[in-house]
Parts: structure tokens; C-alpha cells; sequence
């Protein structure tokens, strides 16, 4: 298949760019690197010993977009492109509204124009209201509580309008509940400079000596041992979810949506001493008030995914921690 990968030099995107051509796809990605950089193509390429077709496009700009449908017989579509820090999407929401939502619709309008059919789109755990039943399944209650998780929200009904409008438009929604790790040759991962605030980047700088101490956001919660309790998923096999994803678009369901995670939850502790056991280096921690606007604990019922598209994830806690390691610090 030809695939239109958008936001594929970004962290995940680049990792599903290896899976879809190492699966026999060939991949046309589009990316304005906001986000990312262009060395991530040229490795890509060395990598993968291809000369990927690449668009420096934003795609708020639909002519430029459809100079990409034009030039490119496209079969389906892998939609990365996005802004996704959660807290800058509270101080400016417009700017998520109109990029997550705004690049999404261009991108519809032209997949219809040029009778491109097939989508998977990038969601998020975030979409779910919090819940005392878990582990989260895909038909529980859905609330948002911030601008990003919203922008996540109104594109997955906007797919649900065009799937009703269109019985050939067939789309699949992944919510990724927490990727980390890195690509296992220690060339791709995730790239985080200035202060982060996931929990992986945060510890792999205190690992790298850039911060003191890690902060534990709140021990007091209703959790084995007070800290958060998150799902958290090895990058590649996120990335690996995507192609056991295309098969669904043979299904006579037209939305299909898939939790993707390993199905265990880790608290912010057991991140620590997992990552401690992998690179023995010790990670300084203290506690600290609860971060606002966070929630206790949830992890996937994967089940779904391992049903239907027979996707389970492989890579163990160890793997993540190491692999996370191993990419920070080798990038300098
Ligand atoms: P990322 O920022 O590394 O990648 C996104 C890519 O999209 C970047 O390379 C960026 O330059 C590009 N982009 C953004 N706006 C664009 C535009 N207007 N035109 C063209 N390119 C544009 O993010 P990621 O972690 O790889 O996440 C990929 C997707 O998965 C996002 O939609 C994100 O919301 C979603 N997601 C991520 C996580 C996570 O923890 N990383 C969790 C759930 C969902
Ligand atoms: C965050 C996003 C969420 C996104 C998800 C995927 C927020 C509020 N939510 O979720 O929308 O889908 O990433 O990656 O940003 N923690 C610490 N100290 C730190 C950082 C984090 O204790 O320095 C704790 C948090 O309180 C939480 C856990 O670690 O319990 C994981 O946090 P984080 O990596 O930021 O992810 P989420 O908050 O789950």
C-alpha cells in the first residue's frame, strides 16, 4: 500500500514509518517540522537504505496539501500531524484548535476530492472520562478536560459523521494510552529539549545528570503505593499496532476503534526502580503536591486490539527503560 504518513519524522510517526516499510509498504511523509527534525529523514533513509518521498508542508495550508494527493497515488492514510502538550493547549487553546482540528479537516476534504477511503488516527487515553471501573474499554464514558484532549475528541466524531455520510470511508481510531522507549537501534526516539513533563523524559535528564531530581507528582492517591498508576506501551510496538491496524479496514464496520496498551498499569515508584534495575543508575526522587488536572490510575483492557487485530504488545518495562536510556544518551 502507499501510505501518507503525516507527522512521520515525529516520535511515533518515525518509529511507524520502519514498520510500514519493513511490512512491504511504501510510506510518503508529510511533516512541517514543528515538532521534529529534518535529520530524522536523512537516518530514516540511511536506516531503511531507501530515498523516502518527503513533503516539507504545513498542513494548514491546503494547496500545498493537495500538491501531495496530486503527485502521489495514495491507498490510506496514518494521521500523526498534531500539537500535543497538554498544558500549552490550556494557555492557548485556538492554536490546538485550529492546528489539530484545522490540518484534520484539510486532510479530509482532500482524502475525499481524490476518493482516498481509509484513515487511522492517532487518539489518545486521554479521551476517557476518569473512571473507578478499569481497566478503560472502548465503549466507556468519554470526557475531556482540556483543549488537546478535546481537539482529540471532536476529530474522532468528526470521523464518526463522515463514516455515517460515506459507507465506503472507513476509519480506525487508536487511543494510545503512554508510549515511551526507543527505537531498539538507538537511532530514533523521542527528542525532548528544554525542561520536560512526562515522566520518561523527566527521568532519562535526571539519569543524563540535566536535573536534579525527579519530582513525584503526589503519593497520596488511591494506588498500590500513592503514586500515579499509568499503561505505559514500548514506542515500537505502538508503532507495530499501526500496521495489525490496516486490516481492520476490511472489516464491515466502517469505525473501528482499538485501546492501545500492554493492559498493566506501573506507578511513578515502579518506573523508578524499573529504571534503576535497567541502567543501574540511581534516580534521586522527592515527593511532590499532586500535578493539577491529573488522575490517579488507568490502564487498557487491550483485549479488543488482540482480538480483532490480533495486536499485543511485546516489550517489557525493562525494554522501555532501557531503550529510553539508551536513545538519550546517545543523542549528545
Ligand atoms: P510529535 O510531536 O513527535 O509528532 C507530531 C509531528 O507532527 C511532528 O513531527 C510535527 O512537526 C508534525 N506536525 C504538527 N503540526 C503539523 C502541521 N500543521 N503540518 C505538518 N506537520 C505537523 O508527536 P508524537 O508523540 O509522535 O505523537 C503523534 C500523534 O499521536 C499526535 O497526534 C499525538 O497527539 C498523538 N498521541 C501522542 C501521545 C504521546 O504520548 N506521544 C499519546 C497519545 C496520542
Ligand atoms: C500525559 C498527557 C496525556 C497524554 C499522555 C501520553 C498530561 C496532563 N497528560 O499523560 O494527555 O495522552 O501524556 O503520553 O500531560 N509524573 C511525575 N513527575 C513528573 C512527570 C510525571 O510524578 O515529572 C507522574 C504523573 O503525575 C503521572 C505519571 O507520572 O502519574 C505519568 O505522567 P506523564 O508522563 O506526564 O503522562 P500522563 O499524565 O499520563
Amino acid at each position: 500500500m502507499n501510505i501518507l504518513i503525516t507527522g512521520g519524522l515525529g516520535y511515533i510517526g518515525s518509529h511507524t514509518v520502519i514498520e510500514c516499510i519493513n511490512n512491504g509498504h511504501n510510506a510518503i511523509i508529510v511533516d512541517n517540522l514543528y515538532n521534529s527534525k529534518i535529520e530524522v529523514l536523512h537516518k530514516l533513509n540511511k536506516f531503511l537504505n531507501k530515498d523516502i518521498t518527503f513533503y516539507k508542508i504545513d498542513m494548514q495550508d491546503i494547496k500545498e496539501l493537495e500538491n501531495v494527493f496530486k503527485e502521489n497515488k495514495i491507498d490510506a492514510v496514518i494521521h500523526f500531524a498534531g500539537y500535543k502538550a497538554v498544558g500549552e493547549s490550556v494557555e492557548k487553546p485556538l492554536k490546538y484548535y485550529e492546528n489539530n482540528i484545522g490540518i484534520t479537516i484539510n486532510l479530509l476534504k482532500l482524502m475525499e476530492k481524490y476518493g482516498v477511503k481509509k484513515i487511522i488516527f492517532s487518539s489518545s487515553a486521554t479521551v476517557y472520562k476518569e473512571s473507578k471501573i478499569l481497566p478503560l474499554t472502548e465503549n466507556m464514558p468519554l470526557g475531556v478536560t482540556n483543549p488537546y484532549g478535546r481537539s482529540k475528541l471532536i476529530i474522532e466524531e468528526i470521523l464518526q459523521d463522515i463514516a455515517f455520510s460515506d459507507k465506503d470511508f472507513k476509519a480506525v481510531i487508536l487511543r494510545y494510552f503512554n508510549p515511551i522507549g526507543a527505537h531498539i537501534s538507538g537511532l530514533f526516539g523521542e527528542d525532548n529539549n528544554g525542561i520536560p513533563n512526562n515522566l520518561m523524559p523527566y527521568i532519562v535528564k535526571v539519569a543524563k545528570g540535566e536535573l536534579e531530581y525527579l519530582r513525584v507528582f503526589g503519593n497520596d492517591y488511591n494506588t498500590k503505593d500513592g503514586t500515579g498508576v499509568r499503561d505505559y506501551i514500548h514506542v515500537v510496538d505502538l508503532a507495530k499496532a499501526h500496521i495489525k491496524a490496516i486490516k481492520a479496514f476490511d472489516f464491515s464496520k466502517n469505525i473501528n476503534i482499538y485501546n492501545i496498551g500492554t493492559g498493566t498499569g506501573y506507578s511513578v515508584l515502579d518506573i523508578v526502580k524499573n529504571f534503576e534495575k535497567a541502567t543501574g543508575i540511581h534516580i534521586p526522587y522527592k515527593i511532590v503536591e499532586r500535578r493539577s488536572g491529573d488522575i490517579g490510575e488507568y490502564y487498557a483492557d487491550s483485549k479488543k486490539a488482540k482480538k480483532e487485530i490480533d495486536f499485543t504488545a511485546e516489550y517489557g518495562i525493562l525494554e522501555m527503560c532501557k531503550d529510553a536510556w539508551n536513545y538519550e544518551k546517545n543523542r549528545g
